[in-house]
This record gives C-alpha cells, sequence and structure tokens, in this order.
C-alpha cells in the first residue's frame, strides 16, 4: 500500500505544486483546502487527488480531518503543512484580528495537524513533516508583523518537534520559500513587488513546482537523515 501524505491548502498555489509532486512519487495524496470549493472540485476533476475540507486553525477540525483522511485512504504517514493567509498592514493599521487569524491559520495549523497526526507516525516508525516556512520568518518584512512571527514560529516549531521524532523515524523539516509566483504575491501591490524582485539575484519570481521538488525531497526515504532543517528556495534573496 502507498504511503498517505496530507497537503494542507494543497488545491491551489504552491500547495497544488506539492500535491503533484508528491503523487508523482507514488504516494497517494489527500489536498485539504478550507474554502473555495469549485477550485476543490476543478483540482479534484483534474489531478483525481481527493481534496477534504477543514480549517486547519479549528484544532478539533484538524483531529476529525485527518481521521476522516485516515478511513478514507490509509494511516497518515506524510503532512505537508502548506496552508497560510496573509493580513498584511503596517503595525498602526494592523488589527487585533489580522493578528490573531494569521497566527491561528499559519502557525496554529503546524500545532493542529502535528497533534492529529505524528503520534500514528511515532507508532508506526516511521513519518515525514514538512513545514512551509517563508522567507519573511527568517529576514522579515515591512507590513507582515503578523505573518513574519507565524512563519518564524513554524522555524522554531519544526526544530523543536524534530527532536522529538528523531528516534521514532519521523523527520520533521520547513522549507523558507521567497517570492513565488502565485495568487498570494500576486496581491502585493506592483510597485512594492517591482522593488522586490529587483533584489532578487536569479532575478525573476519562483515557480510554485521549484518548491515541491524540495518538499518531494523532504518527503522521501532518500531523506531519513535531514531533520530539524530549513530549505531555503528563494532565489539568493536571504542567504541564511
Ligand atoms: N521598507 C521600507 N519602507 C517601506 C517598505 C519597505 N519594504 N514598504 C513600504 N514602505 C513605505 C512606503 O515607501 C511608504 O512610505 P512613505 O509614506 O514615506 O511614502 C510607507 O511605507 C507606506 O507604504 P504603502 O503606501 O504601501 O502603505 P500601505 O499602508 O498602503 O501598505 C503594506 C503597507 C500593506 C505593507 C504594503 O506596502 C504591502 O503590501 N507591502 C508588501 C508586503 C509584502 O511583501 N508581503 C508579502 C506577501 S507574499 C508572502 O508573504 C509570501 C511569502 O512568504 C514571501
Amino acid at each position: 500500500m502507498s504511503r498517505v501524505a496530507i497537503v494542507t491548502g494543497g488545491t491551489r498555489g504552491i500547495g497544488e505544486a506539492i500535491s503533484l509532486a508528491l503523487r508523482d512519487m507514488g504516494y497517494t495524496v489527500a489536498a485539504n483546502y478550507a474554502g473555495n470549493d469549485a477550485k476543490a472540485q476543478a483540482f479534484t476533476d483534474a489531478t483525481g487527488i481527493a481534496a477534504f475540507k477543514w480549517d486547519v486553525g479549528d484544532h478539533q477540525a484538524c483531529l476529525d480531518g485527518v481521521a476522516a483522511v485516515a478511513e478514507a485512504l490509509g494511516p497518515v504517514d506524510i503532512v505537508v503543512n502548506n496552508a497560510g493567509i496573509t493580513r498584511d498592514g503596517v503595525l498602526a493599521k494592523m488589527s487585533f484580528d489580522d493578528w490573531n487569524e494569521v497566527m491561528r491559520i499559519n502557525l496554529g495549523g503546524c500545532f493542529n495537524m502535528a497533534k492529529a497526526s505524528f503520534g500514528g507516525m511515532r507508532e508506526r516508525g516511521w513519518g515525514r513533516i514538512v513545514n512551509i516556512g517563508s522567507i519573511n520568518g527568517q529576514a522579515g518584512q515591512y507590513g507582515q508583523v503578523n505573518y513574519a512571527a507565524a512563519k518564524s514560529g513554524i522555524h522554531g516549531f519544526t526544530k523543536a518537534l524534530a527532536q522529538e521524532g528523531a528516534k521514532y523515524g519521523v523527520t520533521v523539516n520547513a522549507i523558507a520559500p521567497g517570492y513565488i509566483d502565485t495568487d498570494m504575491v500576486a496581491a502585493v501591490p506592483a510597485p512594492v513587488l517591482e522593488k522586490i524582485v529587483a533584489k532578487i539575484p536569479v532575478g525573476r519570481l519562483g515557480q510554485a513546482s521549484e518548491i515541491a521538488r524540495g518538499v518531494a525531497f523532504l518527503c522521501s526515504d532518500a531523506a531519513g537523515f535531514v531533520t530539524g532543517s530549513t530549505l531555503s528556495i528563494n532565489g539568493g534573496q536571504h542567504m541564511y
């Protein structure tokens, strides 16, 4: 039986590319999504990958969602915590809700999904958790105290959980993408984005597939000695 992987936020953007890459490795993939039913249906129709709807910021929904995937497809061996949102704004204009929602979904989602899946991986003696951080969690970013804090938190969470998983064959790693050609980055005001791209040594935005290839490696058997690490894929924008 092939291994089962859940990709949160797995029907769009970087998550969609990750779902496809893991499927192409022979894994059985469940793509989680939170809101866009039409896009999720179109994704399933096009790829044959099952989509499962729940909010990763909701603790109980994650416990129930992972149980539903296990019931439908088998025990969950791989979790890619990719789901995330932005609520950008300078601190003076950022509401408590903007802060809280980003922490709840981006960072809380990693905790919730790990609580739902880590025990089973440990019992079976094999598991892969890959958390999608960000260059902006490493370097900070003007107008993103919420997002930068959540993503920076993901990098700490990764290193802590990696220590707990190591002796059970469960690796926990992070990828820190730079600016990738997705709807999220397209929402950055054009003049701001132009200045950002001008500072990327490779001279362009990244492609979602370039992140997915890194995730695929970290989810493979070949990566069993890689744990607690962060792979930065950012076109040289931040060498960390
Ligand atoms: N550094 C220094 N100053 C900056 C700045 C920066 N990076 N960005 C903006 N400013 C300055 C502007 O020059 C402007 O200064 P003046 O008033 O003196 O002209 C001032 O800040 C206000 O700028 P805005 O007019 O843009 O203010 P705003 O309130 O309308 O918007 C903002 C602020 C929401 C932060 C907007 O600038 C923005 O969206 N910036 C992009 C933030 C960003 O990069 N987000 C990443 C999203 S993608 C992602 O997060 C994925 C990932 O992991 C990489």
